[in-house]
């Protein structure tokens, strides 16, 4: 007899695996300005890509409220169902309004992650949140690998255009849709629903005392709200939760910029010297290498809390680098290597910022801080379009020198941030060897 809590997550793997599956979307823009659409490029980035920045930041905070109100699994399955629109929409639609509808609906697939990411929290108990977290994450990776090989491999032979990739894609998501419905439904949710025994353990010294002493807020939405606010309060009131939050939200807006507008560059050295395209080998690649550096970091003992500040320099500038230099090549091969080498990095670094802003936070407040990041990412990264894209103009390689410039000022900024510490005095006694944590605080933290 399998035990539920792992039958729950092999489910959810599954669900996130086929989920995953969008050999299509390294060849979107491709496919967009190809013969199948006959859009420009200065159409796809300055009129069709945008809308889905704009409209998952509008739909973020709503889907995390509903899926909290009706307990994740319908927000899964219409996320699941979502999936299917869209790619029907990029298959059988033309023009660009019906494009615009569909980043309307992709931002709203974005945000539905949330329900995806969230469900943990409610379907298993305490204890099994890491083990679960780890395979969810695993499936992931394995998903985004299988897909861009099979991508790459069926383009590179010639078994497939890019339209009849989308066709896969379509098919995996009728599938994770129909999966959706396996999933078991759950009972309880953070903070509408909030399970009672979670209460009075979990209702910490800062905001229990006020939540017994006063009066209870009347009404679930209240009491909800309530929760969510002590939520937030506990959470950025903690230096190190602030300072890591600062890189991830800021680093991420970035990412998500150089992912949604990279192809564009691509497309334009692919004008001028009718090279072929590698997007499905270099997805599984960027993806593998980001995993596997993440994997490293994670299992050295480093001493984050002094580390923490120039390793994110370091990550920022390294990224400021690549960006720049894919701003100003016309070699394919060179425009990869960046590319791989800025998101791996920004994988690697994420997941250190993850695991140190998750070790201060109780489990249940998980969806809601890293929502709250996400919304200052794609708020920054709105702000960041609507200037640099919608109203400045900045043709795609202007574009990358700014975003290149971001993470200058991002690396500068933690920079600062290191030599503060320096002379506050954080570094004092600091030797090579002190950076690694002594193997016994790694057994008593291990067994905590
Ligand atoms: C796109 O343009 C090509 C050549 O100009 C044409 O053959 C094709 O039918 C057009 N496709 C669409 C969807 O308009």
């Amino acid at each position: 007899m399998m035990d539920n809590w792992l039958k729950t997550s092999l489910l959810l793997c599954i669900f996130g695996f086929l989920k995953e599956i969008r050999p299509s979307e390294p060849y979107v823009t491709h496919f967009l300005v190809g013969h199948w659409k006959n859009f420009t490029t200065n159409e796809v980035y300055e009129q069709i890509y945008p809308v889905g920045t704009y409209s998952t930041l509008a739909l973020l905070v709503l889907v995390f409220l509903v899926t909290d109100y009706v307990r994740h699994k319908p927000v899964i399955i219409a996320d699941a169902a979502f999936g299917i629109a869209i790619y029907s929409i990029l298959i059988w639609g033309q023009g660009i309004p019906l494009m615009q509808f569909m980043e309307v609906l992709y931002g709203g697939f974005m945000a539905g992650e949330v329900a995806y990411y969230t469900y943990i929290y409610a379907s298993v108990d305490r204890d099994k949140y890491q083990m679960v977290s780890g395979h969810t994450r695993a499936a992931y990776l394995v998903g985004r690998c299988t897909s861009g090989v099979m991508a790459q491999v069926l383009v590179s032979t010639n078994a497939m255009d890019y339209l009849e990739l989308n066709y896969i894609t379509l098919g995996a998501m009728i599938a994770a849709t129909a999966w959706a419905f396996l999933l078991p439904p759950t009972k309880s949710s953070i903070y509408f629903h909030r399970d009672k025994s979670i209460v009075p353990s979990q209702v910490g010294e800062e905001r229990g005392e006020a939540s017994i002493a006063e009066e209870p807020p009347q009404g679930r939405a209240a009491r909800a709200f309530h929760f969510l606010w002590g939520d937030l309060k506990a959470a950025y009131t903690n230096m190190s939760v602030v300072k890591w939050s600062l890189w991830w939200a800021l680093a991420t807006c970035g990412y998500y910029q150089v992912l949604s507008y990279t192809q564009v560059i691509w497309e334009e050295i692919i004008q001028e010297s009718g090279q072929q395209l590698y997007n499905g080998a270099v997805e599984a690649l960027y993806t593998i290498i980001g995993a596997l550096s993440a994997l490293a970091l994670g299992t050295l003992p480093l001493r984050w809390a002094v580390l923490g500040p120039p390793a994110l320099a370091s990550c920022a500038l390294a990224q400021a680098a690549t960006i720049y230099a894919i701003a100003t090549t016309n070699d394919l091969w060179l425009a990869y290597a960046c590319y791989i080498i800025c998101l791996a990095a920004y994988q690697a670094m994420v997941t250190i910022a993850s695991s140190e802003i998750a070790k201060q936070l109780k489990e249940e407040s998980f969806g809601l801080i890293f929502g709250m990041n996400m919304f200052i990412a794609l708020a920054l990264q709105s702000i960041l379009t609507l200037v640099v894209i919608n109203w400045l103009k900045v043709p795609p390689r202007g574009q990358f020198v700014i975003y290149g410039s971001y993470f200058a000022v991002l690396g500068a900024g933690f920079v600062l941030v290191t030599l503060y510490s320096m002379i506050k005095g954080d570094w004092r006694g600091v030797t090579f060897k002190s950076l690694w944590l002594p193997k016994t605080q790694e057994r008593a933290a291990a067994s905590q």
